[in-house]
């Protein structure tokens, strides 16, 4: 008889965002003329930059062509685009990688869910709260995790509140942990962390022998001088910190796919009987094994982005976003909101009123808006009485949803 992984059914209800699909078709079926705003799931809306659908174009033709045809290329990505990486991303930043440093992949979500594969089952995962969901699913899915309780919280998870009572900066756990999942520029309270709360958690890290998987998803939106984009950025991370990065939300590639991982060198687990490993050689094993490369057409796209006229291409459609999320941002703390994020990041983080649950807001804005937005508690416990709105979307459909809003 065969029988089934059974952490799966620890997993509550659906992945977030499909189940907000859901709710949403089901409105548009009964509400066929409803002119539906979303503002929910952070997906991008602008077409590619010319720079990059020129790469993408010319990587094309070259697949037409014996000669320059490429079949697998290597697992990690091509030295194109990881040495792009390196000189743009990092070393501009005073961040020194090797390339074997840098993973090319087709997309953060796979993995920062993935990653947890080369860890042990006995280890101990901080998430903060509310959380990218992703992070915590992986792990119920793996069995580092007992049960749900009532309040959606795991058995065995360690939670650490995000609220604005601690400005959405969580403190350090009370107790032991080995993996702590940061994401920042945050999803989904669109908050920063600065220099000195990253080194907070490289210390707690280096003193308690624990990783960091630190998601940088969002780093391009950062327009505050003084804000990391990088952990790397503090010194020492590199021994503790396993940094995610996308394409997806910067130059649009949420269809496209492609993403990058760095897992340094100097970055050490141990073995049950206390053998030192380096993770960089694990997640290789794995990356290698698991996967065979990101599209060649995609990775020449990425590395488009690299160009002097991709830069300045893709720059114009980050202060499209953001700008949009001024709007939002304005509209509603003039709607007598109280507000976060949404400066260094394309989320907005609001706090609904009158007690008004996340998922009634949710209801209220859907069926009397016709905006489509994401309910805090989606993320978490601590994200219950707040709501996620997107900056993604056309600044005329957002000036309209604000309008719609206004009205409520
Ligand atoms: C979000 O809306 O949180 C993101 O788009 C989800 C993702 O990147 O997977």
């Amino acid at each position: 008889m065969i029988t089934i992984n059974e952490n799966f059914l620890k997993l509550q209800a659906g992945y977030l965002f499909p189940e907000i699909g859901r709710r949403v078709s089901a409105f548009a079926k009964d509400n066929p003329d409803a002119d539906i705003i979303k503002l929910g799931i952070g997906d991008v809306t602008e077409p590619l930059a010319p720079a990059i659908i020129e790469a993408m174009h010319k990587a094309v033709d070259e697949q037409a062509n014996a000669g320059t045809f490429k079949g697998y290329g290597p697992e990690q990505g091509y030295g194109f685009l990881v040495d792009a990486i390196i000189e743009n991303d990092f070393r501009r930043r005073g961040v020194e990688l090797d390339p074997a440093e840098v993973f090319i992949s087709d997309g953060s979500k796979c993995d920062t869910g993935n990653i947890q594969e080369i860890f042990g089952l006995d280890n101990t995962i901080a998430v903060t709260d509310p959380v990218y969901p992703v992070y915590v699913d992986t792990n119920v899915m793996a069995g580092r995790s007992g049960g749900a309780g009532e309040d959606g919280r795991y058995e065995g998870i360690v939670y650490l509140p995000c609220t604005a009572e601690n400005n959405f900066s969580p403190d350090l756990p009370d107790q032991m942990v080995d993996i702590i999942y940061l994401c920042y520029p945050n999803n989904p309270t669109g908050t920063v962390a600065d220099k000195a709360t990253l080194k907070k958690w490289v210390n707690y890290a280096r003193a308690n022998k624990a990783i960091i998987l630190f998601d940088a998803a969002y780093e391009a939106f950062i327009s505050d001088d003084t804000i990391p984009h990088s952990i790397y950025e503090v010194e020492g991370a590199k021994e503790v910190a396993i940094e995610f990065r996308s394409f997806s939300k910067v130059i649009g590639f949420t269809g496209v796919r492609c993403a990058f991982t760095v897992v340094p060198k100097a970055l050490k687990a141990w073995t049950t009987d206390g053998k030192e490993i380096a993770v960089n050689g694990l997640w290789n094993r794995r990356h290698s094994t698991k996967f065979n490369g990101a599209s060649c057409i995609s990775q020449a796209g990425a590395a488009a982005y690299y160009t002097p006229e991709g830069k300045e291409q893709v720059k114009k459609i980050i202060d499209l976003y953001m700008g949009n999320a001024k709007v939002i941002r304005e509209s509603l703390s003039s709607f007598g909101y109280d507000i976060y994020g949404g400066t260094n990041a394309p989320y907005i983080w609001l706090h609904t009123k009158d007690g008004m649950s996340s998922w009634e807001f949710f209801d209220l804005l859907l069926t009397k808006a016709n905006v489509v937005g994401t309910p805090g508690s989606g993320f978490g416990a601590s994200g219950e009485g707040y709501f996620r709105l997107s900056a993604f979307n056309d600044p005329s459909k957002v000036a309209e949803a604000m309008d719609r809003i206004s009205k409520l």
